[in-house]
């Protein structure tokens, strides 16, 4: 185990030299980016009631599993799930030295470019998490690098757990809808696919690793803003940083500011009761 641990850190050492502080517009080590995430992680985990929906909850109580979350980011789900389920082992696999340096000791930090392959034999994994992604990750690559990449790791009877929210609202009312159209529009433009969420099931049938019937795919609507309660109300918050970086790649309509812009985004949000649209997919390999 120490010549293993050994290993982990010089490969570390090595990427860490070779790492961009920032690889995208989403991807980077701004502060603002980081809180965001860490609020969002404790936001969702109350929305979705549970930091998984797997039927995992038995043997993460008994212990011994091998878990990977990727694109682990600031690694709260990791470090929360290692404190409600202690017995196991859990790795995170990141691109950027975001993640947190006092950890458990039943935590693996890789600094890792899950394009590249990940760094494990396979069949290796019972559990494995990926959640926001779908900004991180040009369309081509979901299929051959990410999903067969996961299945390859994940061991047969492990499941494979994919969270991402839509890129849009619910009850759009017609601020927020030329607002998306435009993000749509400018993230196409940079070889993004806006509606990558809808190729999910699409990808993991494909795989060859997942029958249809092993597939299952939950949505859910989360209240954001005050008209839905407090927790709502700190959710558009956090989320607002997020509809700050979409503004930033649309042309603001003149004679307004990104604030004041915005601004009109959110009342709209909090008038026509708009909704984040949550989905996960959980996957068990054949
Ligand atoms: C929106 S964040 C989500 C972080 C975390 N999964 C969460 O739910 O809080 C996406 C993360 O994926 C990481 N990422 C992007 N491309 C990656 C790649 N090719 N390999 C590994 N990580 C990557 C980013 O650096 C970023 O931390």
């Amino acid at each position: 185990m120490g010549n293993a641990i050994t290993k982990i850190k010089k490969h570390n050492r090595n990427k860490n030299k070779r790492l961009k502080k920032k690889t995208s517009l989403f991807n980077n080590e701004e502060e603002e980016t980081i809180d965001r995430l860490q609020v969002l992680h404790h936001f969702y985990r109350d929305q979705w009631k549970g930091n998984f929906s797997s039927p995992i909850g038995e043997k993460l109580k008994d212990g011994g599993l091998m878990i990977l979350d990727v694109g682990s980011g600031t690694g709260t789900w990791t470090c929360d799930m290692s404190t409600d389920f202690p017995l196991n082992l859990y790795f995170g696999v990141e691109i950027l030295p975001i993640f947190p340096h006092e950890k458990p000791r039943n935590i693996v930090f890789l600094i890792n470019n899950l394009l590249e392959g990940l760094p494990f034999r396979s069949n290796s994994f019972d559990y494995i998490h990926l959640r926001f992604m779908s900004l991180s990750l040009k369309p081509n690559v979901w299929q051959d690098k990410v999903i067969n990449e996961l299945a390859r790791v994940l061991r047969p009877g492990g499941y494979l757990e994919i969270v991402e929210n839509e890129i849009t609202v619910s009850n759009r009312g017609p601020n927020v809808q030329e607002f998306f159209d435009r993000v749509h529009e400018a993230l196409r433009s940079e070889g993004y696919n806006p509606t990558i969420i809808n190729l999910m099931e699409e990808f993991l049938i494909n795989s060859g690793s997942f029958k249809n019937e092993d597939i299952k795919h939950t949505l859910m609507y989360v209240p954001m803003g005050k008209w839905g309660g407090k927790l709502s109300e700190m959710g558009l918050k956090t989320y607002y940083s997020l509809l700050k970086v979409f503004a930033t790649m649309i042309k603001i309509p003149k004679k307004q500011n990104i604030d004041s812009y915005l601004d009109m985004i959110n009342e709209e949000i909090n008038v026509y009761h708009s909704c984040v649209i949550s989905h996960r997919f959980v996957a068990r390999k054949s």
